[in-house]
């Protein structure tokens, strides 16, 4: 698949006659989706931490919905403990998201999907959700995972993992997961509805309800070797 290609022409008009510059600012490049790898996020990869707390920064900038703003520790210490997702191109970051559980291990999130400008469009966030629901899956198969989301992107994944759309007295009520709409511009709206509902949309998947496999087998074996190399319960 190729990458966009911005071209920026600078026009100068003087009786000298018309000078211009003319400047790509991305190089046209190839990016090959087999060469973009998913995997469980190691300690090692806290280097890329702080490069996707920018990248999520810029995205909330952009969406103008404010973050749940996450600090280099919180995250560094998702990828020690085996709940976070990578999608690496070579040593270059493409792609991000971690699972938290929440009300004593009842409900799982999986959170903070991110994928980098120059990666988006090529199915990198549908291949990182199956992983993090793979990973919450195994973990802790009783739980029930829940989304809360603005995002059509997000919306449709969910959708296709068998996610349905519920109230948010369906949701957890552990207070520590709440208190992550703090940094959102609709956090007046939520306390003001008594956490009731607000602009984004709860969804849930309840293992209780679901029979079949929504994702493919070398996702779920993968994860399962990474988790048994790691000794990670
Ligand atoms: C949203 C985001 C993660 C999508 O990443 P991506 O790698 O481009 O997404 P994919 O290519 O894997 O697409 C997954 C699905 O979402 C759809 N999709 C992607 N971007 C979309 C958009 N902006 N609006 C609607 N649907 C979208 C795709 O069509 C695809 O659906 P399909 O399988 O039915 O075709 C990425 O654009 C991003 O990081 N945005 C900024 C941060 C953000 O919005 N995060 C989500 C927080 S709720």
């Amino acid at each position: 698949m190729k990458n966009e290609v911005d071209v920026i022409v600078n026009v100068d008009v003087s009786p000298q006659g018309i000078d211009y510059e003319l400047s790509i600012s991305k190089a046209m490049s190839e990016i090959k989706i087999e060469d973009i790898k998913i995997v469980v996020a190691a300690p090692e990869h806290e280097v890329y931490v702080d490069t996707i707390l920018d990248t999520i920064r810029e995205a909330a900038k952009k969406r103008g919905t404010g973050i749940a703003e996450r600090t280099h520790e919180y995250v560094a210490t998702k990828m020690k403990e085996g709940k976070a997702v990578l999608a690496l191109h070579g040593d270059k970051f493409a792609g991000f998201s971690y699972i938290e559980t929440w009300g004593n291990k009842h409900y799982v999130t999986t959170s903070g999907l991110i994928v980098h400008p120059d990666y988006q469009g090529l199915g990198i966030a549908k291949r990182i959700k199956d992983y993090t629901f793979t990973l919450a899956r195994l973990r802790w198969p009783h739980a029930k995972i829940f989304s809360l989301t603005s995002g059509d992107a997000v919306m449709k994944m969910n959708t296709a993992l068998g996610y349905v759309p519920v109230s948010f007295n369906q949701l957890t009520d552990d207070d520590a997961f709440w208190h992550g709409c703090q940094g959102c511009v609709n956090h007046d709206i939520l306390e003001a509805k008594g956490r009731k509902f607000c602009v984004c949309t709860g969804m849930l998947w309840d293992p209780e309800k679901h029979h079949g496999e929504p994702t493919s087998l070398e996702v779920i074996k993968d994860v399962m070797r990474t988790l048994v190399l790691r000794g990670i319960e």
